[in-house]
């Protein structure tokens, strides 16, 4: 078939690297011209295992082409992703400006029965004012659907390959058909639903996503206080096949582009049509609680007295395996901090670059000993792989004073103690 995608951010490119890896032709719409340049290039604007591998090869098959120009990148199209941002508005509702003006601009260079497919998050009832704004622009017949994405930041090749389910949002037979057939090499689970469920099923899911973590958060705040282990709490609670394991790993909040904004939109998306989301009110004020336990709980291990202090801090990124620092819990952590007259350095493997932008007063150092050379606490935020192995007994004889805050449960309190150490996690 022929593609194209508008739009070349994580889902965008995800999708085409994807699509046109079993074979189809793609032409993604990207009108940055930084951004378009480094595409056609091959190289992927952010860090995510895999995807500049897979997104090459594409491109040097011929399968997968980057154009700024909309009549080039739609004209022939049998399906149209749309796979633009949905930030939020500063009053929380969902900006759906880049949706309507992407639809505004392929609607005249759309083929015959083309099917236009929201892939953006976007609430119930965008398509029908979609599909007005097309159909404004174009006398051609065409189809509005909508398939929501479900991949994660740093796992997004396989998550677009196997996930639980595909979502093909429809309202009518061809739609189906069409969508089916372009899906059929993917594994998971298909529904079949209208276009409006469908985008419903996007924000519903993200979020109890985040009202599992707000909830496991809140487990162990309470453990915290009555001396209870949460792991083991959880790790019990977790394997009623019912509840779940996933998502419930305690932390120092939830970030990244999506949780934050999903639950923000549907809360807002409710009370607009007369229902007050009381349980996603709580989770989202739970999650920034959370972040400021953490700071109080580093502030307490420093006794209180935080100016002149050393902080070595072990991870930038909203999560592992990706670069990206939107609503990373690690930030309001680090300004805090700097604020209080702290002397910050921090490590991560591939977020340095960004924060370098956003943080001014800190020292980016080499890897995760050099960060604690001197430091008179270690703070864990993001759970890199390669910080679960570090040589403690090293990192010991570095440090001023041998105190851990283990904003993610990465380290074993028992070895650590035994090794001298001063260590404070989450519920533990
Ligand atoms: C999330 C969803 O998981 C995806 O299914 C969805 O497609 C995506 O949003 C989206 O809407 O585009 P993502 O934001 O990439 O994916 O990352 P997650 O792995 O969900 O993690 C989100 C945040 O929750 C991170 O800060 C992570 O550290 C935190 N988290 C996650 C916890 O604190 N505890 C957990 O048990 C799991």
């Amino acid at each position: 078939m022929k593609l194209t995608v508008i739009g070349a951010g994580y889902v965008g490119l995800v999708t085409a690297a994807v699509f046109s890896d079993f074979g189809h032709a793609v032409s993604a719409i990207q009108i940055n011209p930084l951004k378009l340049s480094l595409l056609r290039r091959g190289e992927v604007p952010f860090f995510e295992p895999g995807l500049s591998e897979v997104i090459t090869r594409n491109m040097k098959d011929g399968r997968l082409t980057f154009t700024d120009s909309y009549k080039e990148g739609v004209n022939g199209a049998e399906v149209v992703f749309i796979c633009v941002g949905t930030p939020s508005s500063d009053d929380g509702s969902v900006d759906l400006s880049y949706v309507y003006k992407a639809s505004e601009m392929l609607a005249p260079f759309l083929g015959k029965e083309a099917v236009v497919v929201v892939k953006s998050t976007v609430p119930p009832g965008t398509a029908q004012k979609v599909a007005e704004i097309i159909g404004q622009k174009t006398k051609e017949k065409f189809y509005i659907a909508s398939c929501p994405e479900f991949l994660r930041e740093g796992s997004a090749l396989s998550d677009s390959l196997c996930p639980d389910r595909i979502i093909i949002g429809v309202d009518c037979d061809k739609a189906k058909e069409v969508l089916l057939e372009l899906h059929k090499h993917v594994n998971g689970e298909r529904i079949v639903t209208d276009v409006a469920s469908a985008q419903m099923i996007k924000y519903a899911s993200n979020a109890f996503l985040a009202m599992k973590i707000s909830f496991a958060n809140s487990i162990a705040r309470v453990s915290d206080l009555v001396g209870l282990d949460v792991e083991a709490v959880l790790k019990g609670v977790g394997t009623d096949s019912r509840i779940g394991k996933k998502f419930l790993l305690p932390g120092v909040g939830y970030g990244g582009s999506c949780f934050p904004k999903d639950v923000k939109g549907l809360m807002r998306f409710s009370s607009d049509k007369g229902f007050r989301f009381g349980l996603l009110e709580e989770t989202e004020s739970l999650n920034k609680d959370q972040t400021a336990w953490s700071i109080r709980a580093i502030t307490s291990l420093l006794g209180g007295k935080i100016r002149g202090k050393r902080v070595a801090v072990l991870g930038l990124a909203f999560k592992p395996n990706t670069d990206d620092l939107r609503e990373a819990p690690s930030l309001p952590i680090i300004s805090y901090l700097l604020d209080k007259g702290a002397v910050v350095s921090c490590y991560d493997p591939v977020a340095m670059d960004h924060a370098g932008k956003l943080l001014k007063k800190v020292r980016f150092g080499k890897d995760a000993y050099d960060v604690c050379k001197d430091a008179d606490i270690l703070v864990l935020v993001t759970e890199w792989n390669e910080f679960k192995e570090l040589t403690m007994k090293r990192i010991k004889k570095l440090m001023k004073q041998p105190l851990i805050f283990d904003g993610r449960n990465v380290y074993d309190k028992n070895h650590l103690t035994e090794l001298g150490f001063t260590y404070k996690g989450i519920g533990k």
